[in-house]
């Protein structure tokens, strides 16, 4: 059975312009389509990739699946379970198996807490063992994600590196035995030397506690190197999913085959395609009907301006939203 299932899930938010741009807009509201009908399913102990340009929705999906936000509409199954059905004692088990790791660990950790407290502090929220039990856990958790005990249990954020904090903020994740980790961006605010050390750490951590895990980033090349498959998104919309090798080797939609064209080639000798795209990323607000994509398609048919094309399989476990594969069965 699949771990996740997300369907139809939708996260708008309406703007509430103010007088002047009311009159002349002569709009009451708009809205910002940020999730706008996604669709997929995650198997356990998959490792995901999800990516696209900035504002495209990525942490606005995770937040939804995490339940740290109510979607406006659509639905989430955890297990088979939809979220918004289960009772107290399910959504406090959720809130255990579900955890993230945050993009900044400079942000997500509260500068007047230890090492010890901090990642004491999830178990203690869920009543999660008394003193000894915790106080063994965490330091499991931090040998774990290789932080010496003995050394930093009493420090706090600031005496630490960026990456030490990131290896706390993944041992905040780790102490609960989580099922599902949802990692946005977690190496972006990092030093460019020691990114290395913590993708690798999350990717052994998966292959050791075997959690299923959505990792978001823009960089495609870490993408292909963790994720078992991997998922495009462009203004609120799933464009493209399939195994990771399959997406960058052969992607389908004219999206996925810019960003995939952009990634850098260690080979000089290389000549990379020219990448079919024009302009720049817009906003997911009030968009027109048809494909979110059009305007910066160079293969736009006229169908493309009516009709927003749904993710079908196009290959074998191959998805792609785009009318240029038309006549394939929906997902
Ligand atoms: N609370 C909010 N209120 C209004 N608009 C929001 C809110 N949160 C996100 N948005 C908008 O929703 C869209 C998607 O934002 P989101 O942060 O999910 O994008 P993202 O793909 O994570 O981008 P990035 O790569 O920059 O992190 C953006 O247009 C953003 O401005
Ligand atoms: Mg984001």
């Amino acid at each position: 059975m699949a771990i996740l299932e997300v369907s139809q899930l939708r996260q708008h938010f309406y703007l509430n312009p103010g007088i002047l741009a009311r009159m002349l807009s002569g709009k009451r509201t708009g809205v910002i389509k940020a999730v706008d009908g996604v669709n997929f399913q995650m198997e356990p102990g998959e490792i995901l990739g999800l990516a696209g340009e900035s504002g495209c929705g990525k942490s606005t999906l995770s937040l939804a699946v995490a339940k740290l936000r109510e979607p406006t509409s659509g639905a989430i199954l955890y297990k088979g379970k939809d979220l918004s059905e289960m009772n107290r004692a399910e959504l406090k088990d959720y809130r255990r198996q579900v955890q993230l790791i945050f993009q900044d660990p400079y942000e997500s950790l509260n500068p007047r807490f230890t090492v010890f407290d901090l990642v004491a502090e999830p178990l203690r929220a869920l009543d999660m063992g008394d003193r000894h039990e915790i106080r063994e856990r965490v330091i499991r958790t931090l040998e774990l994600v290789g932080i010496r005990p003995d050394e930093y249990l009493e420090r706090y954020p600031h005496q630490m590196s960026g990456g030490e904090r990131q290896r706390v903020g993944i041992a905040q994740a780790m102490v609960l035995e989580p099922e599902l980790v949802i990692a946005d961006e977690p190496l972006s605010m990092l030093d460019v030397s020691i990114r290395a050390g913590i993708l690798d750490l999350i990717r052994d951590l998966s292959e050791r506690l075997h959690f299923s895990c959505i990792y978001i980033s823009h960089d495609l090349s870490i993408l292909s190197n963790i994720s078992d498959r991997l998922m495009i998104m462009y203004l609120g919309r799933i464009m493209e999913l399939g195994k990771s090798r399959d997406v960058i080797s052969d992607p389908l939609h004219p999206y996925a085959q810019a960003l995939i064209s952009a990634v850098p080639i260690p080979d000089p000798a290389y000549r990379r395609p020219t990448p079919k795209i024009h302009g720049e990323v817009s906003q997911p607000i009030d968009p027109p009907p048809g494909c979110r994509f059009q305007n910066r398609c160079l293969e736009v048919m006229d169908v493309c301006k009516k009709d927003e094309p749904e993710l079908k399989e196009i290959k074998d476990g191959h998805f792609g939203a785009c009318h240029l594969y038309s006549s394939t069965k929906s997902t």
